[in-house]
């Protein structure tokens, strides 16, 4: 195992009626911003809970946030919250409006030149407005770690930061705010937690039997649980599982002490900038041919992946390889999102763009820091070498 530090400061405050919490929670903050989407918490009777355990606190509203939240609407709310003398960031809604809080709250305080250069790995965070969330979407586990992915539509870019300095202070996850949810986010949401787990899991490390088994307990409930999400997202139960599955997906915990990829996290996020597929989706089509190509560095892995999550332990490794994978596509096509390149109908020429973009930041993904363009181009096309 290697050397490794945990810090999750996040208090969960999770179960049926916990929005009423709120009140306590924000018992020392007297100037708020309550920041939120394009509307899903008006119809679905959040904002009414929000805005009952808010009575008596002085707060504005901020709504509107995108999905694949926007670098201008976030610098527009870094006005207000400065105009307003706001001293505590109040999310509510799914990773988008949380992912545009945390940047927000650092680019508040930001000393350096313009605040793009945070998420371009140019700027140094050391210190951001406190925050909390309130949580309708499980997927991106954002309500427990210290990251933000943030769109800047103008110039057609997609990109990421983590600062310790983001960490939510609280995050309110009530598995009835999820009964709103189309199937599509449903499905999106599973996906999504499914390749956090494997961007941590699926590597080269092998001495790691606890966060072995701890990612496999996610991906195995994921896959009892997710199908019935699909059919119904009114089953209380089996919304509180599946959110608590996609936190445990990303807050740290099963990446301690092991190599990790975001090679499919990387290459998807190119996909949306490019192309504004939803970020689940392009996941699940980068997943198999990396996969795919990536299988001898991979290998071990691979293999117990095939026997613990699919029950594959007979044949050659090549085939237990291609069968493990099948398998988690036919997972995927079964809650309705696919998986193939040639489904997304955009240009040809795109996994040569991506690659192009990439190369051009001089980035590499992957455990073993070997995935380039030349290797991207054979993802997004499944090749196998
Ligand atoms: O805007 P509203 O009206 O609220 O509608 C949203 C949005 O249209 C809707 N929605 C949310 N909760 C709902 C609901 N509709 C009905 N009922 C509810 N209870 O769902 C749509 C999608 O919401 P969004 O917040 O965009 O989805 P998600 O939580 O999947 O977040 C995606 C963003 O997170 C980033 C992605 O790249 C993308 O930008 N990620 C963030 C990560 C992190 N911070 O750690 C990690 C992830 O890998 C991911 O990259
Ligand atoms: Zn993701």
């Amino acid at each position: 195992m290697k050397n490794f530090q945990y810090y999750n400061p996040v208090r969960v405050v999770f179960g049926k009626g916990t929005i009423r919490e709120l009140k306590k929670l924000l018992r020392d903050k007297s100037k708020i911003l309550f920041l939120y989407g394009g509307g899903s918490i008006k119809k679905n009777g959040v904002y009414d809970q929000v805005v009952e355990a808010l009575k008596g606190k002085d707060f504005i509203e901020y709504s509107g946030i995108q999905a694949n939240p926007d670098y201008e609407d976030c610098m527009n709310c870094v006005l207000l919250a400065e105009k307003e003398n706001v001293d505590f960031i109040l999310s509510v809604g799914g990773g988008s409006v949380l992912d545009a809080a945390k940047f927000i709250a650092a680019a508040i305080y930001y000393e350096g030149g313009e605040p793009w250069e945070i998420l371009i790995g140019k700027g140094r965070i050391k210190k951001a407005l406190p925050l909390g969330s309130v949580l309708t979407l499980p997927a991106t586990g954002s309500e427990m770690n210290a990251n933000s992915v943030i769109s800047r539509r103008e110039i057609g870019e997609k990109r990421a930061f983590s600062s310790p300095h983001v960490y939510p202070e609280f995050s309110i996850l009530d598995p009835e705010t999820t009964y709103s949810l189309s199937k599509r986010q449903v499905a999106n949401g599973i996906v999504d937690a499914w390749v956090h787990v494997l961007e941590q899991y699926m590597t080269t490390s092998l001495d790691s039997p606890l966060q072995d088994r701890q990612a496999e307990a996610v991906l195995l409930t994921l896959l009892e649980e997710g199908p019935k999400a699909v059919l119904s997202n009114k089953d209380y139960e089996v919304q509180a599982n599946i959110m608590w599955c996609s936190t445990n997906a990303l807050n740290g915990l099963i990446g301690c002490g092991v190599d990790q990829d975001w090679a499919t996290h990387g290459i998807g996020h190119e996909l949306t900038a490019l192309y504004g597929i939803d970020h689940a989706r392009t996941l699940a089509v980068v997943l198999p041919g990396l996969l795919s190509l990536m299988r001898k560095q991979k290998e071990q892995k691979l293999l117990q992946y095939a026997e613990r999550i699919w029950g594959i332990s007979m044949g050659d490794t090549n085939v237990r390889i291609d069968e493990a994978i099948a398998r988690t596509c036919l997972f995927f096509e079964s809650l309705g999102v696919d998986t193939r390149y040639s489904d997304l109908g955009i240009d040809e020429d795109a996994p040569e763009k991506i690659a192009a973009r990439i190369d051009g930041r001089n980035e590499v993904f992957g455990e073993g820091q070997n995935i380039r363009g030349p290797e991207i181009i054979k993802i997004l096309k499944n090749l196998k070498d």
